[in-house]
């Protein structure tokens, strides 16, 4: 068979089982299970496919009808421009939280604290793009930390970075000029309404804290300013309908100079915090 043969079976495969994005989703396994970029996919479609290479394509398929993400099947995601290896224990980085890169970029500041790392994705591209950065990363999971910590040593930063385990602000020390996070935020009530992809999939302590959701923001506002250089500021990622409670939150918290970002959907994504 050749490999645009089984391409076919398999986009089928996942219509039949209404897959949002079928198409695109088994051109990335086909190319995943060649070992090739999916730009060249289209060369190599008209060649036979090795036996080995289907079946692994047929594996990833029956994953993906279970829906889970491709980006965990393949075990890798791209975020702003780098690769990162991903694992059950860590949050699939979105392209939202690239939203706050590009705010944080905007701030001068070498020392910097990430809070809830995950695969280190902030962390990580935070001391890439900024040379001179010395960044602290925390999770209060230590297999997570264990994936950010690869993460850090593959992308050449290991360096710059640290890493501490423990609950938000316990294990760390020192002050920052930018304290960035996304932490978990669903509420309990919005629990219910997540896709497949998301609920059966992300850790559960990656995605939510419980309750209303906004007790780690609680916890970041009250805390931050003990660590907070004088003209620091904190930028956290916001679940859309959030900006008024977290603003309120800092704001109770001492802090004065607050702003709301949206994200390339236009929607409520980051708060700025200084004091
Ligand atoms: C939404 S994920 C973000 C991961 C990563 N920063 C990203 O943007 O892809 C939230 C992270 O917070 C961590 N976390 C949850 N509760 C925590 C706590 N009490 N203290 C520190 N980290 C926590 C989770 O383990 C998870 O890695």
């Amino acid at each position: 068979m050749t490999v645009q043969s089984v391409l076919t079976l398999g986009i089928r495969a996942l219509q039949t089982a209404d897959i949002d994005g079928a198409a695109r989703d088994a051109r990335l396994l086909m190319a995943g299970a060649l070992g090739i970029d999916v730009s060249r996919l289209t060369l190599a479609l008209h060649d036979d496919i090795d036996p080995p290479c289907q079946d692994r394509f047929d594996a990833f398929i029956a994953q993906r009808l279970l829906h889970r993400p491709v980006s965990r099947i393949l075990g890798t995601r791209l975020f702003w421009g780098r690769s990162y290896h991903l694992t059950d224990d860590v949050l699939d980085p979105r392209g939202d939280t690239e939203t706050l890169i590009a705010a944080a970029l905007e701030h001068a500041g070498d020392r910097i604290l990430d809070l809830g790392t995950g695969s280190g994705v902030i962390a990580i591209t935070m001391a890439a793009e900024r040379p001179t950065a010395k960044v602290v990363a925390s999770d209060i999971s230590k297999s997570a930390l264990d994936v950010a910590q690869k993460n850090a040593r593959d992308l050449g930063v290991a360096d710059r970075l640290s890493f501490v385990q423990g609950s938000w602000f316990d294990a760390v020390t020192g002050r920052f000029d930018l304290i960035l996070s996304n932490p978990p935020y669903i509420s309990d009530a919005e629990m219910r309404d997540l896709a497949p992809e998301v609920l059966g999939y992300d850790p559960h302590i990656a995605l939510t804290p419980g309750g209303d959701g906004l007790d780690p923001y609680r916890i970041i506002a009250r805390h931050a300013p003990d660590v907070l250089t004088p003209y620091g500021a904190v930028i956290v990622e916001i679940g859309h309908a959030q900006a008024a409670d977290v603003t309120q939150i800092f704001k109770s918290a001492g802090f004065s100079k607050l702003r709301v970002h949206t994200d390339f959907e236009q929607k409520d994504r980051l708060i700025t915090a200084k004091m």
